[in-house]
């Protein structure tokens, strides 16, 4: 004979101590499975003689209702429990100040956006060229001899492959646009460029940008004009600023640009190499040779030309005294241009 009385103390029992799902899923199966002590006593109905049948099979059946009332109201406390650990573990307090967003422009991007922004207001366009540059692009169309040590292995990396170069400069993007457009032309190249290269002022990868002005009566003091209020505009306060002449095959008359060092204050330092001035870019009246090149006839147009180095800008404008600065990726100088 089963014992009911036995079965539902053991359940309340079993189900007093359980406290996880699974584990009400075993007690499920023991009692309430298909062969699960209340499912068996269940089917015991059948074997007992007539007169106890009646009372018997109440006293089951009411059993399991009761053994699956318990089991219902063990799973709501089983999983309110949960909840709560949960809720308790997983703490967020909505009153905490956001994170601030911690990524941040590189300087050279900064300062590049700023050079970009200055001469597209003053209507130049914007143009790109690439920086594994045909040889002839990079030299030839140019006007720089054969010969020249510019195109010493020293000073340019050659690519494997015949013709190609890294581009040494931003001056090749002229070429291509004075090739592919007719004048007027107003437009700025900016662009990484490649040099073998390095100490505190040189970096073998660096950043340049080219202008190119093309179109009837242009004149030397157009350039000066416009690289004396680019500068302006740049640094935001007057600099001392000085044209010195030079030499550029593809530029006649040429000149080097010099801002007064804002390191030192024009006192010499490491940086001026105790000159007091800085030189940021070259620049000249494009030579006819480079016009006859690119087919614009140098009887009608003239050209002024130049070519900036980001970094040295970059350095003048937030007072840094080493180009290497910029590459090494340390956080605790990039954190210092949020
Ligand atoms: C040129 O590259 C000419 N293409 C510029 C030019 C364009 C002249 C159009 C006339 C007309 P230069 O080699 O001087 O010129 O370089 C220009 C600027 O790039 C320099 O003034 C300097 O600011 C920067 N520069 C040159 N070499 C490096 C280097 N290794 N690292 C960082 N900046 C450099």
């Amino acid at each position: 004979m089963i014992n009911l009385k036995d079965i539902e103390e053991e359940l309340s029992e079993e189900i007093s101590r359980i406290n996880t799902i699974s584990q009400l899923q075993q007690v499920k199966v023991k009692y309430l499975g298909k062969k699960g002590l209340i499912t068996q006593a269940i089917s015991h109905i059948k074997d007992l003689p007539q007169e106890e049948r009646r009372e018997y099979g109440l006293k089951a059946n009411r059993l399991k209702e009761y053994a699956e009332e318990l089991i219902k109201k063990a799973e709501e406390r089983i999983k309110k429990e949960e909840l709560r650990k949960r809720l308790a573990r997983d703490w967020v307090d909505l009153s905490l100040p956001l994170e601030p967003a911690v990524g941040t422009a590189h300087p050279i991007s900064q300062v590049l956006k700023k050079i970009r922004h200055i001469f597209v207001s003053m209507g130049f366009e914007v143009m790109e060229g690439p920086e594994v540059e045909l040889e002839t692009y990079n030299f030839d169309m140019l006007n720089i001899p054969k010969e020249h040590p510019a195109r010493d292995m020293q000073d340019t990396f050659y690519v494997n492959r015949e013709g190609y170069l890294l581009r040494t400069h931003t001056s090749p993007v002229q070429i291509r646009t004075m090739l592919s457009q007719k004048p007027p032309i107003y437009m700025i190249a900016p662009g990484r460029v490649y040099r073998r290269d390095d100490d505190p002022t040189h970096s073998p990868m660096f950043h340049q940008v080219e202008g190119l002005a093309v179109d009837m009566d242009i004149s030397f003091g157009h350039m000066k004009y416009t690289i004396e209020t680019f500068l302006r505009a740049f640094f935001e306060v007057e600099v001392p600023v000085r044209f010195r002449a030079s030499y550029f095959p593809f530029t006649e008359p040429s000149a080097e640009v010099d801002i007064g060092c804002v390191i030192c204050r024009g006192e010499g330092c490491r940086v001026c190499k105790e000159t007091g001035w800085l030189e940021v870019m070259g620049c000249g009246m494009v030579h006819p040779a480079v016009l006859e090149n690119c087919n614009i006839d140098p009887e009608f147009y003239q050209g002024f030309a130049f070519g900036l180095g980001v970094e040295r800008l970059a350095m003048l404008y937030f007072g840094i005294d080493n180009i290497k600065l910029f590459f090494e990726n340390d956080l605790r100088f990039l954190r210092q241009f949020l």
